[in-house]
């Protein structure tokens, strides 16, 4: 048999782990989730499921993924032959977050070229709807697709492919440079949003607790599923870059900075963005808490940009802001391509990796056109919703049921506890088997009540139906049927 490729060094692995983890769901999801449920409030169920449901978690797909020494599908084949489709369900959930996250990737690459001359002018609004996304009047009306998007869709899949072409060795090589370069930029944006006259306010408003908040379970859910987004987790990322360690490296070690890193640069990237937001609060009179809630996951592109533009060397720093995020979002979606070349390449070894590569690329940009049209904005937000919400939450509840349930937590831990220099107590057994199975049904079913209460965002069936349930269906069936054929 052929060796297996290895990460060039425990170094780079964590590279490529925290690249993977830290993307545009640390500088663009995180803070217009604290926004939107009212600044510190979210914060501490943030941190809470974080330990609870976040660090378990990755220790367990280091874990698994190092243990069997293959990708997320052959890892729960090797559990049990009829349990590879949570593997499969995995990647696809993991396929359907990259075609539209390198869409918002493309909207990054467009605002990177406008950034020079400031072209969004006073008017962002206007801007990123018209100009940019030219957004139809409703999630009906599809209008053409977008010429200058999918210009930059193609232009962000091409750099998405070389990257990984050449697998763990390509990718190696573009972590070294993708990890550490947002976090200097972002480091530079942090500099200049808290010394702006009104950042006070707005590092206040991001910190202060908001205790009453805490009864909305929905600040609950939301901070459950932003764990299972930001630490790549129940993608099948984490078990694919982890089947490339030799089965005796360290886990828990790993894991533990991998999670801390990442949470560590969400908490700093919300400096970064709501003392900038201060900033813009004081010099237009519009409260904090007012622009922190309209802005929604526009905020990296009307808010963000507005702010931008009235401090001194406005372009400076908004082409440093930009190439951040296209930096932040390159790891993560090549991470996931990485998952998906790495099941079909354990499956048909004969294939070379970097055709397979190359096909994954071409789908996920097609896949992704959708995406790219007048109505592109509505489709994207409906399929967030049902793929974060309940397509992660579902592939983690049967990834926990197979690990606890069936392989045994405690088999698991001896192997964690025989390879890691910090070792796991059987507090672990109790999260991977109680906790997190019970947390995670319960927000499942929080959040399928509440949809069936009030339609999502308020669209019309239909298009919930189109964009939500049928792929999330889709997804589940495949993997269902998939693991109902598979053979020994
Ligand atoms: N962890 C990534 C982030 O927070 O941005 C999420 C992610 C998105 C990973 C898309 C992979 C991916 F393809």
């Amino acid at each position: 048999m052929k060796q297996r490729e290895r990460w060039p060094s425990k170094l780079i692995f964590i590279f490529a782990a925290v690249g993977s983890a830290v993307g545009l769901g640390n500088v663009w999801r995180f803070p217009y989730l604290v926004g939107k449920y009212g600044g510190g409030a979210f914060l501490i169920p943030y941190i809470l499921m974080l330990f609870i449901l976040g660090v378990p978690l990755l220790i367990m797909e280091f874990a698994i993924g190092q243990k069997m020494q293959v990708g997320a599908v052959g890892s729960f084949h090797k559990i049990e032959r009829k349990l590879s489709g949570i593997g499969l369900g995995a990647v696809l959930c993991g396929f359907v977050v990259v075609s539209y996250y390198a869409v918002v990737m493309s909207w990054c690459l467009i605002y990177f070229f406008h950034s020079f001359a400031l072209k969004w002018g006073a008017s962002t609004k206007d801007f990123f709807y018209d100009k940019v996304l030219h957004i139809s009047k409703g999630v009906g009306d599809i209008g053409f697709i977008s010429v200058e998007i999918i210009f930059a869709l193609v232009v962000v899949w091409t750099l998405i492919y070389f990257a990984v072409w050449k697998g763990v060795k390509s990718v190696g090589k573009v972590v070294l440079v993708t990890m550490p370069l947002p976090v200097i930029l972002l480091v530079i944006l942090f500099i200049r949003g808290v010394t702006l006259p009104g950042a006070m306010e707005g590092i206040v408003f991001y910190l202060k607790p908001d205790f009453a908040a805490l009864l909305d379970t929905e600040v609950w859910s939301a901070a459950m599923s932003q764990i299972f987004f930001t630490l790549s987790l129940a993608f099948g990322i984490m078990i694919a870059y982890a089947s490339y360690q030799h089965e005796s490296s360290d886990i828990a070690k790993t894991a533990i900075i991998t999670s801390l890193v990442n949470s560590g640069i969400s908490i700093f990237a919300g400096f970064a963005v709501f003392s900038t937001l201060g900033h813009m609060a004081a010099a237009s009179g519009v409260s904090i808490a007012e622009l922190a809630k309209e802005s929604g996951p526009s905020l990296a592109f009307i808010v963000f940009p507005k702010a931008l533009s009235l401090i001194p060397f406005a372009p400076f720093f908004s082409v440093v802001f930009f190439v951040m995020l296209i930096a932040l979002g390159i790891d993560s979606a090549f991470s996931l391509v990485e998952a998906v070349s790495t099941v079909i390449h354990d499956r048909y070894p004969h294939i070379r990796k970097q055709d397979i590569s190359l096909y994954v690329c071409v789908f996920g940009f097609i896949c992704g056109i959708p995406f790219t049209t007048f109505a592109g904005l509505y489709n994207l937000d409906i399929t967030d919703h049902f793929i974060t919400n309940y397509g992660l939450v579902i592939v983690g509840l049967l990834e926990v049921w197979a690990v606890g349930w069936l392989y045994g937590v405690d088999k698991l831990r001896k192997y964690i506890n025989q390879v890691s220099d910090i070792k796991i107590g059987k507090w672990w057994n109790a999260a991977i088997k109680f906790v997190i199975p019970v947390c995670l049904l319960i927000l499942l079913t929080l959040t399928f009540l509440n949809d069936i209460k009030t339609p999502y965002e308020g669209y019309p069936q239909w298009a919930l139906f189109g964009f939500g349930w049928l792929i999330l269906i889709g997804v589940l069936l495949i993997s269902f049927i998939f693991s109902h054929f598979s053979k020994e």
